[in-house]
């Protein structure tokens, strides 16, 4: 098991495989287990790495409030704890959110950028409002009230069971004050719809066709805004597009990436 230290605090993260390096971040309320599937069908290619944001997974909290700004440093960390200069960035959701802070605090370390079920606007006042509800609600009552909310968005009526249940545990096997953090960072994040012109590196927009959080009409028009972007559709799955049908996803990924491998 892999660890780094940010800020006082331990950081966990997968590393598998070798090549040019693969960066994925995960959505909430989830952790890096998420992309177990993709690592290990890239594996054979690529370097991927994968890390549990703080206060996710088994990395501890940040000792200061979260917010996607910290989330992007701590996956530069990453990066240099690898010693990788330029990675591929893959993040699905939340995972997004962070990408796009990435890439604005460091381009020159993203090769290419994979944007998948996810959004660049920020959160309006109301979903702010219900943000820090729901924030109260966990600390209350603990995780199982994200799983129980949340999972009839994450993936479509037609999921299996089994992985509807793979999800609920790794939704509550999450510590409620992580979870409650990123909930108040994701209400703060910023608007990113103004500098999607400006992503000069090779992009790809990914979206479950079923996606109700971040509908496939508003990724189309995310790509349409990249200069050059891919933009593709995940067949007969949800937000979390990656987990409800991965045969598809990787395809989609693995072909982006290929495409790029020269600039990694
Ligand atoms: C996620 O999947 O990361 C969340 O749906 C993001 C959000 O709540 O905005």
């Amino acid at each position: 098991m892999a660890f780094l230290q940010f800020e006082g605090g331990r950081i966990h993260y997968v590393d598998k495989g070798e090549g040019p390096a693969l960066l994925f971040l995960h959505a909430f309320p989830l952790s890096s287990a998420m992309w177990n599937k993709q690592a290990n069908d890239l594996k054979d290619a690529w370097r991927v790495l994968a890390i549990d944001f703080p206060g996710f997974g088994k990395s501890d909290r940040l000792a200061r409030p979260a917010s996607m700004e910290a989330f992007a440093q701590v996956a530069l960390a990453l990066l240099d704890a690898a010693k990788v200069e330029r990675a591929a960035v893959i993040g699905l959701s939340m995972g997004g959110y962070a990408a796009f802070e990435l890439r604005a605090m460091a381009p020159g370390r993203v090769g290419a950028l994979a944007l998948c079920d996810t959004r660049a606007t920020p959160d309006t006042p109301d979903g702010r409002k219900a943000r820090e509800a729901t924030a109260r609600a966990v600390e209350e009552d603990g995780c199982a009230v994200l799983a129980e909310r949340m999972l009839p968005n994450l993936v479509t009526p037609n999921a299996p069971p089994a992985l509807k249940r793979d999800i609920e545990k790794l939704i509550t096997e999450n510590s409620p004050e992580g979870a409650a953090a990123a909930l108040r960072a994701m209400a703060l994040r910023k608007d990113f719809t103004g500098s999607l012109k400006d992503i000069d590196c090779p992009t790809l927009v990914l979206v479950g066709d079923h996606d109700t959080l971040t509908p496939p009409s508003d990724s189309q028009a995310m790509a349409q805004a990249i200069p050059g972007a891919r933009f593709e559709s995940v067949h007969g799955a949800g937000h979390l597009s990656n987990l409800e049908n991965p045969k598809d996803y990787d395809a989609a990924l693995r072909s982006f990436l290929d495409a790029h491998r020269a600039r990694l």
